[in-house]
């Protein structure tokens, strides 16, 4: 399909096959012994060779100079990006949006790290950067750590990538494979977005267990970028993130030189419009793991490693319920953001481009005036519009960095939402209302 004037291949996790130039992919072979129009074949695994099939994600790459030949990388200043992390703490936080930046800033470094859970190099948990920027990218960046999962929240962007060119909005979301290289280019005068960076294993679509065979995120609406590349043979800087540094150095060409490639280890968009919202049509409503979009998960069955979800327009219908989200503890470390509009758990504080985090068994839920407001509501059917929310779920404890921790942007009084919840209990009464 073609969008933004750019061309896609659909399908999530499809064996693809793609050229740019004619007869470039070589037929029933992946490395014949001379590569047609004196293309190099070098291949990308993004996971071990021997994982079962179902798996496995890999692609061959038909690129005009091999990614081998290049200089060392020297260390270079990290910015915001992975500082050092807090001591692990219990508390519930929540931010402000980061200010854009006031100095040209590109997407590498406008990166800011929030929070993070793990080791990056133990192939377990995630980081959750923030990125900020206004002008495009004339380098070209890369993860050894981990993929990234991009939510952007203000401009447009166009990736130009290894395996071809994308262009991402607010309201959808772009999946880089680890290890694969990228130029962000802005559409617009400033972006700003969230990035949840995976270590782990790799995103995929849930399983839908008695939804059956439809709903939530359909396959069919992953894009896949056609191949697409550079002939440039002019200095461009590389940048990779590797155990939480950056690292650099200059090539004399463009490594955005992959002429066709075929396999299954690729970039990929989804617009979050497309997303089948299922839910209660009776009462109380089902845990988040509903809105699940994608999942990485673990060894052990149902422990997501990361789970990315969304909440997004929907009607709510449920009869005597408490619909906005409940009071709870989870298990899980929760990760919260905004793209647009307003989330239905808070009246206020949490806004487009704030975040807020609630570690393992933290309580949390909706504040003292969203808790008066749905308990009063009448329970009409009601269409919720006007927002995107999204939560990156994780099972390793999320802990803020420190600049996350000292930022001017932490909001100091996030607990004083829940003030006011005053006890309504009385012995031989039955109306929860009867204050
Ligand atoms: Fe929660």
């Amino acid at each position: 399909m073609i969008e933004d004037g750019l061309i896609y291949l659909s399908g999530f996790g499809n064996q693809n096959a793609t050229e740019a130039v004619g007869g470039a992919l070589p037929i029933g072979r992946n490395s014949p012994q001379r590569a047609a129009h004196g293309l190099y074949a070098e291949q990308l695994s993004g996971t071990p060779f021997t994982v079962p099939r179902s798996e496995a994600r890999r692609t061959w790459l038909y690129r005009i100079r091999p990614s081998v030949e290049h200089p060392p990388y020297q260390r270079i200043d990290n910015g915001l990006l992975c500082g050092p992390l807090s001591p692990p703490t219990p508390n519930r936080m929540r931010w402000d949006p980061l200010p854009m930046p006031d100095t040209p800033t590109d997407f590498v470094s406008g990166l800011a790290t929030l929070v993070g859970n793990a080791d990056v190099g133990s192939a377990t948990g995630v980081s959750v950067h923030i990125y900020r920027a206004n002008r495009s990218m004339r380098r070209v960046f890369w993860s050894a750590d981990g993929e990234f999962l991009l939510v952007p929240q203000q401009g447009g962007l166009q990736l130009d990538t290894e395996m071809g060119r994308l262009s991402v909005a607010p309201g959808e979301i772009a999946v880089l494979p680890r290890g694969v290289r990228f130029r962000v280019v802005l559409r617009d005068a400033e972006a700003r977005g969230y990035i949840c960076e995976n270590h782990g294993a790799a995103f995929r679509l849930p399983e839908l267990g008695p939804i059956g065979a439809n709903g939530l995120a359909n396959p069919r609406d992953f894009l896949t970028p056609v191949a697409w590349f550079e002939d440039r043979d002019e200095p461009v800087e590389v940048v990779q993130k590797f155990m939480g540094a950056l690292w650099a150095m200059e090539l004399n060409r463009s490594p955005l030189d992959v002429v066709a490639w075929h396999g299954n280890l690729a970039p990929y968009k989804y617009d979050l419009s497309r997303f089948n919202v299922i839910g209660s049509v009776s009462f109380d409503h089902p845990d988040p793991s509903i809105f699940t979009v994608l999942t990485a998960p673990t060894e052990a069955p149902g422990v997501a490693n990361v789970d990315f979800a969304i909440f997004p327009p929907r009607w709510l219908v449920a009869e005597d319920t408490f619909r906005p989200p409940w009071f709870h503890r989870n298990v899980m470390n929760e990760f919260m953001g905004l793209v647009h509009g307003a989330y239905d758990g808070k009246q206020g504080g949490f806004v487009p481009g704030g975040a807020s985090l609630h570690p393992s068994m933290s309580a949390h839920g909706p504040d003292t005036s969203t808790w008066h407001r749905a308990t009063e509501a009448e329970l009409a059917p009601h269409k919720i519009e006007d927002t995107l929310a999204f939560m990156f779920e994780t099972r390793l404890l999320l802990r803020p960095t420190e600049f996350a921790l000292t930022c001017p942007q932490r909001q100091a009084d996030y607990d004083a939402c829940w003030q006011g919840l005053k006890k309504h209990f009385r012995q031989g009464h039955h109306d929860r209302r009867d204050a």
